[in-house]
């Protein structure tokens, strides 16, 4: 399965699915890294690890989402992507976008949903008072952060956790979860 994966910045977990499609009985393979961001790191570490990168800024676009989305939507369909991941993206999708990839577009969100959907989510659970944290994997629709739950993972908070460590350990569990999730997501996939 061609796999795409979109970043706006580091790509950690970009740079964990790629590794694991790599693998050798892996039935995926991150075929393009595209960015909205010029220069984000995770374009390096893509390029570095032999994966085709692309950057489609959105500021040329205004406030034109959909302009901008059909841009990126182009290359995607012209280097015969099936299923696109999300990783630190960070752009609000529109209708059109999510309905043009229904059950074809997975993110990752850094807290264990439908708990703190949005920004600053380990701040908020450490303000809480809660025992754990994690990470969730879902289809993407068109509710930010709502999409039917294909996985989680789960981790303590610490006595005297600050929401830069917490990140660190979820973060960890993230790089498991995805490529795990996305694998078993290529491999149940009804082929077009
Ligand atoms: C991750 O915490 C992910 O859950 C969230 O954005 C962060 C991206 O980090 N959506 P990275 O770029 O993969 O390192």
């Amino acid at each position: 399965v061609r796999v795409a994966v979109l970043i706006s910045g580091a790509g950690s977990n970009m740079a964990a699915l790629i590794d694991a499609g790599q693998a050798p009985d892996s039935g995926y393979e991150v075929v393009l890294v595209l960015s909205n961001i010029e220069g984000a790191g995770g374009l390096a570490i893509a390029a570095a690890k032999g994966v085709a990168t692309a950057t489609v800024t959105h500021k040329p676009f205004g406030k034109d989402r959909e302009a901008h989305e059909r841009a990126v939507d182009a290359v995607l369909r012209d280097v015969g992507v099936e299923v696109v991941a999300l990783a630190g993206y960070m752009r609000v999708l529109t209708p059109w976008l999510v309905g043009g990839w229904r059950e074809r577009m997975l993110n990752i969100h850094p807290s264990l949903l439908p708990l703190y959907p949005g920004l600053d989510t380990h701040a908020r659970a450490i303000a809480a008072g809660d025992a754990e944290a994690g990470c969730t994997v879902h289809l993407v629709t068109e509710g930010v952060d709502e999409g039917p739950i294909l996985g989680q993972a789960r981790v303590p908070i610490v006595e005297g956790d600050t929401a830069g460590a917490l990140a660190e350990r979820v973060k960890t569990a993230e790089h498991q979860l995805y490529p795990q999730v996305l694998t078993d997501f290529c491999r149940d996939l009804p082929r077009r």
